[in-house]
């Protein structure tokens, strides 16, 4: 796992939109795992300025997202279809046969994650999957002992997640007990991981994930596991990493191979 600790959250997105950038201009068909809530959206602004200011071309891409709430609809202002259309599909090139969001109004949802996972596996997998993290260490919408094998399936929501979603709600009960979400496994497979958090609220997950016990009371503790996961925390959620002044000699430290962002993607 590689940890990079930024002055504050306006820092963290442009570093990870860095990387983005980097994976789309060496492969233009890059396939991305996108993910929703207030963690990536600085991240997404700057590649929305990336593609009308420097001309990040978003036409050969294809996206998978990592979940969406059952029982919502695309037009639905509170679904992960509508998050993603206004803060960053409507902004950039990727056509939309190229996007894939896990369909909440799914029938026979077993038949559809199955289908989901195919999907994924005839894009040749993902090359790089944004990541949030949930206070309870959830990735994805994976709740705390959510097999760390597990793929795409139903979800249903802990309290505190429901607790925590309700301000895209217009009240309390609206907010869905149950979401379509990647599973760990398939998360796994993803060639690069990159997890984005910010703020103090978020400091004992973060703390959890990269220092904690390998455990699926913490599912984002299974990218312990992962090949090439990049953490990029702000100062606030960095805040109870007890080796916060290693990651920070190594980034000062870092060969300089490895400070293009590219070495670990694969072209
Ligand atoms: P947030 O959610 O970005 O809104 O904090 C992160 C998550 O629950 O994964």
């Amino acid at each position: 796992m590689e940890v990079i600790i930024t002055s504050d959250p306006e820092s963290g997105a442009k570093t990870g939109a860095r990387f983005i950038e980097k994976l789309v201009r060496t492969k233009p068909a890059a396939t991305l795992g996108l993910a929703t809530g207030s963690t990536p959206l600085g991240l997404y602004r700057e590649l929305i300025r990336l593609h009308r200011e420097a001309g990040l071309d978003f036409s050969g891409v294809t996206t998978f997202n990592l979940d969406e709430y059952v029982g919502l609809g695309a037009d639905h202002p509170a679904s992960y279809h509508h998050f993603m259309h206004e803060e960053l599909f409507r902004h950039l090139n990727i056509p939309p046969g190229q996007i894939h969001i896990p369909d909440g109004t799914a029938g026979d949802i077993p038949a559809y994650c199955r289908k989901y996972e195919e999907t994924i596996r005839a894009a040749g997998g993902i090359d790089l999957q944004l990541l949030g993290i949930g206070h309870d260490g959830h990735i994805g919408f994976n709740e705390p002992i959510s097999s760390l094998a597990s793929r795409t399936r139903l979800k249903t929501l802990t309290q505190g997640t429901i607790d925590a979603n309700q301000r895209f709600f217009s009240s309390p009960g609206e907010v869905p007990r149950h979401v379509i979400t990647m599973g760990v496994g398939t998360i796994m497979e993803a060639h690069v991981c990159l997890l984005l958090a910010f703020g103090e609220a978020k400091a004992d997950a973060v703390a959890a994930m990269v220092e904690g016990p390998l455990t699926a009371n913490v599912p984002a503790s299974a990218l312990q596991m992962h090949p090439h996961t990049t953490v990029i925390a702000d100062e606030a959620a960095a805040k109870k990493l007890r080796r916060a002044d290693y990651y920070r000699f190594v980034e000062a430290n870092k060969p300089a191979f490895q400070r293009d962002a590219t070495f670990a993607l694969r072209s």
